[in-house]
């Protein structure tokens, strides 16, 4: 297992990159730890291009004494513009290669231990993916809920570019790395802590401030419901919805990391690129 030095560091995040606009590389480029000892959580959609995914994680490793990554749903897209035409679990395994030879840590690694301040905790990348389960109110399977999506012209792009193979389909998919992500968080240690870094969040409810409800539909899985009570969740860590906040469920802190998308950021007032600090944890309001 991996673990600190010890002493100082920070358990930082982000998350939504989406380096494919110049702006948000050149947050990247700008990107440095507050000390030599901090992790660097990133929590998926760095880009849908494997060369750039590449270029940010070799960039941000070079400064954090380690970094770990989990896939956003943009990873997975198999993207016309991208050389690397690999699809599905191929593309995956392709990336958590490329990750490898970086020395970045990915959902296929034991999971590390953080023994610096607010530690020990199991730090875990999950790669779960999303079953359409969050379905829009009065739709009650997956076939109504995407038909008034389509109705609404809320339809992720998922739909076209991240295919599922060799699985049948992305739910499929998603249950699959849900049973095995369940085995392996129930076999850490009784009362060690984890922090969980999913591009999804674990639980619905912050999906409940989306401006189009129909898009919760590619944000997650009811199956894991209630893994922030069973799994000892320090802190949540997750993005995808570009909306950056604290929320706490059950006791448990949720935190969305996300940059977006300039269009986004350009209207907050806090600094686009801002770190989170996970642990130790900051003072946050509950
Ligand atoms: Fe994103
Ligand atoms: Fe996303």
């Amino acid at each position: 297992m991996t673990s600190t030095a010890g002493g100082a560091g920070q358990l930082l995040a982000i998350s939504d990159l989406h380096i494919g606009y110049p702006e948000n590389r050149a947050l990247v480029e700008a990107m440095r730890p507050e000390t030599d000892d901090d992790w660097l959580l990133v929590a998926g959609d760095v880009s849908e291009n494997v060369a750039d995914i590449c270029w940010a994680l070799k960039t941000l490793a070079s400064r954090f004494r380690q970094v770990v990554w989990a896939p956003g749903n943009h990873e997975l897209w198999t993207h016309p513009s991208d050389p690397v035409a690999l699809r599905g679990v191929a593309r995956y395994e392709h990336l958590v290669s490329r990750c490898r030879d970086l020395g970045v840590l990915t959902p296929e690694d034991p999971y590390a231990v953080w023994e610096g301040p607010g530690g020990p905790v199991a730090v875990a990348p999950l790669f779960l993916l999303y079953d359409y389960s969050f379905l829009p109110p009065g739709c009650t399977t997956k076939e109504e809920g995407l038909a008034y999506a389509h109705e609404t012209g809320i339809v992720c792009n998922d739909e076209y570019l991240l295919h599922p193979d060799p699985y049948p389909t992305r739910e499929e998919w998603c249950r699959a790395r849900v049973a095995e992500t369940e085995r392996r968080l129930a076999a850490l240690p009784d009362g060690l802590p984890v922090v969980p870094v999913n591009h999804y969040p674990l639980d619905r409810h912050p999906t409940d401030v989306l401006w189009h409800p129909e898009f919760a539909m590619w944000c997650g899985t009811r199956l894991t419901a209630d893994w922030h009570r069973r799994f000892r969740v320090a802190t949540m860590v997750y993005g995808h919805l570009h909306i950056p906040r604290t929320t706490w469920h059950e006791g448990v802190r949720f935190e969305e990391v996300s940059v977006g998308y300039p269009r986004e950021w350009r209207g907050r007032s806090q600094p686009p690129g801002r770190l989170r600090r996970i642990l130790p944890s900051e003072d946050v309001e509950r």
